[in-house]
């Protein structure tokens, strides 16, 4: 049994919860949350599992110093991911960090470096690229490489903050201060989908729309292959119903969203449209849990080693993206 403790007790926790208890091999037995009355909220929250044995720390070092977990979810703001991280693995607890898991790629190489000096596991929990229906989209790529020409990723999703942005308050999510902003939070979807699928680009261009904050509202991202570019428009200021598409000449694979693909198609030379079937759990964080289960459990070193690349391929992108934009976060001061 993995023994988990989590930071954050927002929605998104409560989601990673769950999918770690139907794997039956994740156990919550801490939480950690700057008051005890939020902590007790969400235990209490957690109506599919039995919280009452599940121990509370407000004092973030005294939390790490608990011996009674193994394994740290940490689902706080991006800008508080690299020195919480830092304290777990120092404190010799295996991370499943939240994406992005870093502000800058410095940030990630001492991370990555730390965990391997302390023989823990170091994860960034990018749900989509463990759901079944990513491997089909991976599989399908495969298959029609030779005949790849680009692609059009699409994510863009009016924030459930972006009311209070409006109304003059500065939720974190639009704030410089914790490495927010449409690239950070929704682009990052879309940059796994290339590195996985397509490798490194050669080159990043992003272009902008910058908010009063400071913070990217929405942009467009450029990634430029050898022989193809992928486009990438992502938002959290507008809703797009616009689907993403992967080219192959005159076939073109057809995905619902670039983060959260519920739907395939493909669109033959004949320009016919066919849906592929596929399967999705109702919770889309089941698969990662299952998987870095497994992969702890197994000591899976070799996907390890490949998810680790993914994720530091995958922050440096993001950080290139940025610095072409000149869009900065309080993390780059600190360097
Ligand atoms: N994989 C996914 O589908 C998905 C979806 C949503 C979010 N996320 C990721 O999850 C992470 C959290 O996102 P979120 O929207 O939940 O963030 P959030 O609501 O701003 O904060 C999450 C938690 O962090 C703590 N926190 C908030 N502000 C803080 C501050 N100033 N100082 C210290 N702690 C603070 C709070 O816990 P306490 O008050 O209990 O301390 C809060 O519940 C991000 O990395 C995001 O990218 C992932």
């Amino acid at each position: 049994m993995i023994n988990l403790a989590i930071i954050g007790t927002s929605w998104i926790t409560q989601q990673f919860i769950e999918a770690a208890d139907e794997t039956k091999t994740f156990k919550l037995a801490r939480v950690y949350s700057r008051t005890e009355e939020k902590a007790q909220a969400f235990i209490d929250g957690l109506s599919k599992l039995d919280g009452s044995a599940v121990k509370i720390s407000t004092d973030l070092n005294k939390f790490f110093e608990s011996d009674d977990f193994d394994t740290v979810y940490i689902a706080s703001p991006n800008a508080l991911h690299f020195a919480q991280a830092r304290l777990a693995i120092e404190n010799g607890k295996n991370v499943i960090v939240e994406k992005p898991s870093t502000s800058i790629i410095r940030e990630y190489t001492i991370l990555d470096t730390l965990a391997h000096e302390k023989g823990v596991y170091f994860f960034e929990a990018a749900r989509q690229i463990h759901e079944p229906i990513f491997k089909k989209v991976q599989s399908y790529v495969d298959d029609n490489r030779e005949q790849l020409t680009g692609a059009t990723l699409s994510y863009m999703k009016y924030s459930s903050k972006m009311d209070s942005f409006l109304a003059g308050k500065k939720p974190n999510i639009f704030n410089p201060k914790f490495s927010g902003g449409a690239l950070y939070d929704l682009g990052v979807y879309a940059v796994y989908d290339s590195i996985v699928l397509f490798g490194t680009p050669n080159k990043v261009d992003y272009e902008p729309e910058i908010l009063s904050s400071g913070i990217d509202g929405s942009g467009s991202l450029t990634l430029k292959y050898d022989n193809f570019d992928v486009n990438i428009i992502v938002g959290k200021t507008k809703n797009s119903y616009m689907p993403s598409e992967i080219y192959f000449g005159k076939k073109t694979l057809l995905m619902d969203s670039a983060g959260d693909i519920t739907k395939l198609t493909e669109a033959g030379s004949d320009k016919k449209l066919s849906e592929i079937p596929t399967t999705k759990s109702d919770n889309p964080m089941d698969s990662e849990a299952v998987e870095f289960a497994r992969i702890m459990n197994e000591n899976d070193t070799e996907t390890y080693a490949k998810l680790s690349s993914y994720a530091r391929k995958v922050n440096r992108v993001l950080e290139q993206a940025r610095t072409s934009a000149g869009l900065v976060f309080e993390a780059d001061k600190e360097k």
